[in-house]
């Protein structure tokens, strides 16, 4: 099967800076300074700013910026956190990592974002955080965080693992709670040539301590005042990031304009149980992933839609298929079926329509006809 729409494909991004790309790489060749080098400095320094913070710790990947992240805010043991169940998994293996207790809640529908209504039925008296996931590249509503953390006394850690540079009601992603971790899987709106990810905050303390924690517990060499782990972002991927970095707004536009033709295009098939996941942030939308829901009224399953498109030549993805809650590896949290039923219902009802910069009108076009023939073929 010849593939006519990729769902992602990350050429498109990196073949025009090749050249600045490739030089980057040859700088820390001849400098040799592969770990905690001058372009991680750099970088920490140049994305901390870009999400509206002071201080950028670089580690490994996204999920060990959660782990870390949470316990350079002093949250780990005996504390209980709050994450959504529609999540990347790794916001939970992120919390276990801690040691903290995860505690689930469902999300809203119609942004399958976190349900803070929710979230407030779940604060107990070990209640130390929550996680709201900035999911999809939408962040949560930053006033109503802001209102939650004020009323219940506890933490916001985001997850800004899609979110880099989202932006709501005048808010950063990254910038509303004491920390935030960000993810720079080669997908990400902004990617690294592997794994990599970056905490960061305004509070020079847990700057501090998470610099320890990524190395080895130790700020001098040999004295280990706690124990960490070895976790840093090689300086390599974050030379790369550093010359990606000055494109990122760019992409992100580009994206904005490729989910408002898909929103303008599936406008029409809303009666036929087609319905985009909702955008509440305007143009602060950074659409990591364009969604949408097949609902009840659609004349399609979303398997069968899903099937129909690949067979057209259309890669699609779900993100994501089973809620966390439903995971085997965390049976032993106790949650069952039927415990988050928003979540379990977009779990078998969502589908992630083709999204990157460099995505071209005609392949838009091809998407929609492939969805409105699906639809036809149902319908006679
Ligand atoms: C919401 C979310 N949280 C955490 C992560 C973990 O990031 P990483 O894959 O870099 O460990 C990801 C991405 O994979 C994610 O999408």
């Amino acid at each position: 099967m010849t593939i006519k729409v990729p769902f992602v494909d990350l050429n498109s991004q990196h073949e025009p800076i090749q050249t600045q790309l490739q030089q980057a790489i040859q700088d820390v060749f001849a400098k040799g300074d592969f770990i905690l080098g001058q372009a991680l400095s750099d970088f920490e320094t140049a994305f901390a700013a870009a999400s509206g913070t002071e201080y950028g710790i670089g580690v490994a990947s996204g999920t060990d910026a959660i782990a870390l992240g949470l316990q350079a805010c002093h949250i780990g043991a005996g504390d209980e956190v709050i994450l959504p169940a529609n999540t990347f998994v790794a916001t939970l293996i992120g919390v276990v990592g801690a040691g903290a207790k995860p505690i689930l809640v469902d999300c809203d529908p119609k942004t399958a974002l976190i349900d803070l209504e929710a979230a407030s039925q779940a604060i107990t008296p070990q209640t130390k955080a929550i996680i709201p996931v900035h999911l999809y590249g939408q962040m949560v509503s930053p006033s109503q965080l802001l209102n939650f953390a004020n009323t219940h006394k506890v933490l916001i850690f985001e997850d800004a693992a899609q979110a880099h540079r989202a932006e709501r009601e005048g808010y950063k992603a990254g910038s509303v709670g004491i920390a935030a971790a960000f993810s720079f899987y080669p997908s990400k709106n902004l990617g690294a040539f592997g794994d990599g990810g970056m905490v960061v905050t305004k509070d020079a303390d847990v700057a501090a301590k998470m610099r320890r924690l990524r190395n080895y517990g130790s700020s001098q060499k040999y004295v280990h005042i706690e124990s960490g782990t070895n976790s840093r972002l090689d300086t390599l991927q974050a030379a790369i990031l550093n010359q990606k970095l000055p494109y990122l707004s760019g992409w992100n536009s580009d994206r904005l304009t490729i989910a408002q033709m898909y929103d303008r295009e599936l406008a029409p098939l809303a009666a036929a149980g087609i319905i985009p996941m909702e955008n509440q942030s305007g143009t602060g939308h950074i659409y990591h992933l364009y969604v949408i829901k097949i609902d009840d009224s659609c004349p399609l399953e979303r398997q069968q839609l899903q099937a129909q498109l690949t067979a057209a030549g259309i890669q699609t993805g779900i993100h994501y298929p089973i809620p966390c809650h439903l995971q085997p590896a965390f049976s032993y949290l106790g949650y069952q079926q039927g415990d988050f039923p928003q979540s379990e219902k977009l779990s078998q009802q969502i589908l992630s329509l083709p999204m990157y910069p460099g995505l071209k009108n005609s392949q838009i076009t091809e998407v929609i006809d492939a969805i409105n023939s699906s639809l036809k073929l149902k319908q006679n």
